[in-house]
């Protein structure tokens, strides 16, 4: 399974890069207005870090003027995804970025019903919220599974990319699901690398290597 970095923010970026652990980055409009800098500028910066997907989120509402914003957005770098909202507006844009060979997220995807039309209409990637899926008291790794299961077995090319992920256990399930990508916020990240047992296994080794004669 891929990791991809679910953030604007370029020392998460650069840090979560420097460790070797991600493969991309996904971001959206609130993660872009957190960062409170030029969009312009953050997403340059990015891409000067980071060798991978790129996921960055259009804001128009109808077809023409995504695909307008996409293209812009695609000049950039080569990396560059266009993250699309699952809408019947945005699948026409889908439809007409994939005959350009521009590559697509579909995003705000919360059905199975929505990942299986995202995939028909070409989309490069699909991703599911699983966060805030919980958050409403479903089970949101369960759209995952069954995603993963019809697009096997129909041999559908887009990846799923488990978003809104809140925890290492989401991590875990996403990758058991057999999911092609996780997008993690740096914090996660973090969590993931933590163990009681390891910090206390070096300061061990540590403390011992003081008493070898020198
Ligand atoms: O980038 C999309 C998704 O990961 C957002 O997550 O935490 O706002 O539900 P969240």
């Amino acid at each position: 399974m891929k990791i991809f970095i679910d953030t604007a923010n370029i020392n998460e970026i650069q840090m979560a890069n420097d460790w070797g652990v991600i493969d991309g980055v996904t971001t959206n409009p609130t993660l872009i207005a957190k960062e409170n800098r030029d969009f312009n500028e953050v997403v340059r910066e990015i891409i000067s870090i980071v060798n991978g997907p790129i996921s960055l989120e259009v804001i128009s509402i109808q077809s023409e003027e995504m695909v307008n914003e996409a293209i812009k957005m695609s000049e950039l770098s080569t990396n560059v995804v266009i993250k699309i909202p699952m809408t019947p507006e945005g699948l026409k844009a889908v439809k007409i970025l994939n005959a350009r060979n521009i590559k697509t997220n579909v995003t705000l995807v919360f059905s199975v019903n929505q990942a299986i039309l995202a995939a028909k209409a070409g989309a490069t990637y699909v991703s599911p919220f699983i966060g805030r899926l919980d958050d409403i008291g479903h089970d949101g790794m369960q759209i995952v599974r069954d995603m993963v299961t019809i697009f096997n077995t129909y041999n559908f090319q887009t990846e799923i990319i488990v978003a809104s992920i809140r925890h290492p256990l989401h991590v875990i399930e996403a990758a058991k699901a057999g999911a092609h990508v996780a997008t993690i916020p740096f914090n996660v990240i973090e969590k993931m690398f933590s163990h009681p047992l390891t910090d206390a296994g070096l300061n061990k080794f540590l403390s011992d290597w003081k008493k070898v004669p020198k």
